[in-house]
């Protein structure tokens, strides 16, 4: 059996840092209460002229050369973004020439805070066919764009990013025998349209539009769907929310991500968390987080490591891993 393992991760966050108190300067906001209601502390915003491409690019370059891998390795590129430099082409064409690569396939995937899970289940998909041996997935968002600056309720929660993983296939015996994603599990359900979406697109209103949320409703849909996601590839595996060592949520909200280990019974010191510092990156905070858990240490080869996201759609879903 083939199965997809992570090679090497990778990040990149652009350098301009915005506290809390920054926005209290602009809008009526203060650091006491994004902090409560989120755990967010700032978040890092890109610079005019800087696009999501660039970040991901960085990133992309971080991830190849901690795998020990070149551009030359790899034979797809899933990238992930609702913020994509232009309606067409692809984002991840434009990282494909950054990289100097012409062969291969290089295309985006779309659902939004769920993108990377999506990305990561297409290439792992690709890996198991024998279509590609290496893959590269990103995420990578400029949300910052497509904010209402002047919402309160939603420019606070947001933040720019790009995190990368390299995948390889490899034969499911020796060494390797447990190793990889075990699974992958997406799902949608469209009629959350309205509770989570942008007023705008090229076949709207024909400009890019701005971040429109009811944030009960999407607090209340996170925890249960991660919850859920996690629990189904657990038991796809005959495993227990025991056997795991570490979750990476998407990162959206702290007291979400609370709620969802409370509700799985898990510490919240198996959590791994950036949005204190990274705010919510859509569907970068899963390769973000990753890549800081790999760099310190904590994600140790053989640990099971649950990965699991819900965003606009709605749309969510879980990875499932042996580090
Ligand atoms: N600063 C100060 N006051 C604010 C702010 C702000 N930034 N935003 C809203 N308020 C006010 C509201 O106007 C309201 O005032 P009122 O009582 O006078 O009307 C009050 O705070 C309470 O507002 P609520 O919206 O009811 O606050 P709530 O406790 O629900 O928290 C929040 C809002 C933080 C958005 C929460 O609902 C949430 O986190 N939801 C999840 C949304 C999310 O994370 N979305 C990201 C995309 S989806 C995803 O990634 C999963």
């Amino acid at each position: 059996m083939r199965r997809s393992t992570v090679l090497g991760c990778g990040s990149y966050l652009p350098e301009q840092v915005v506290s809390n108190d920054d926005l209290s300067r602009t809008i009526d906001t203060s650091d006491e209460w994004i902090r409560q209601r989120t755990g967010i502390r700032q978040r890092h915003i890109a610079a005019e002229g800087q696009y999501t491409s660039h970040l991901a690019l960085n990133a992309a370059r971080d991830a190849l050369k901690r795998a020990g891998c070149t551009a030359d390795d790899v034979d797809v590129i899933v990238l992930a973004t609702a913020t994509p430099d232009n309606t067409f082409p692809a984002t991840a064409a434009r990282v494909q020439a950054g990289l100097g690569m012409k062969r291969g396939a290089a295309f985006d995937v779309q659902a939004v805070c769920s993108g990377f899970i999506y990305a990561m289940s297409v290439a792992d998909n690709m890996i198991r066919l024998g279509q590609a041996n290496t893959a590269l997935v990103i995420g990578a968002e400029t949300f910052s764009r497509i904010l209402d600056w002047e919402d309160r309720v939603t420019c606070v929660l947001f933040g720019d990013g790009a995190g990368a993983v390299v995948l390889r296939g490899e034969e499911a015996a020796g060494d390797n025998r447990d190793r990889g994603i075990l699974s992958t599990h997406l799902f949608s359900d469209g009629t959350g349209y309205d509770m989570l979406y942008v007023d705008g697109g090229p076949s709207t209103t024909g400009t890019s539009g701005h971040v429109r949320m009811q944030g009960r409703e999407v607090f209340r849909h996170a925890v249960t769907r991660m919850a859920e996601a996690i629990e189904i590839s657990l038991e796809a595996n005959g495993l227990a929310t025991k056997d795991i060592d570490w979750v990476v949520p998407h990162q959206a909200n702290i007291r979400i991500m609370d709620s969802m280990a409370k509700k799985l019974r898990l510490k919240p010191e198996q959590i791994v968390v950036t949005v204190d510092r990274q705010a919510n990156t859509s569907a970068a905070t899963i390769p973000l987080a990753i890549a800081e858990a790999d760099a310190d240490g904590r994600l140790q080869r053989g640990q099971l490591v649950s990965l699991t996201a819900m965003g606009g759609g709605f749309t969510w879903g879980s990875v499932l891993l042996r580090w």
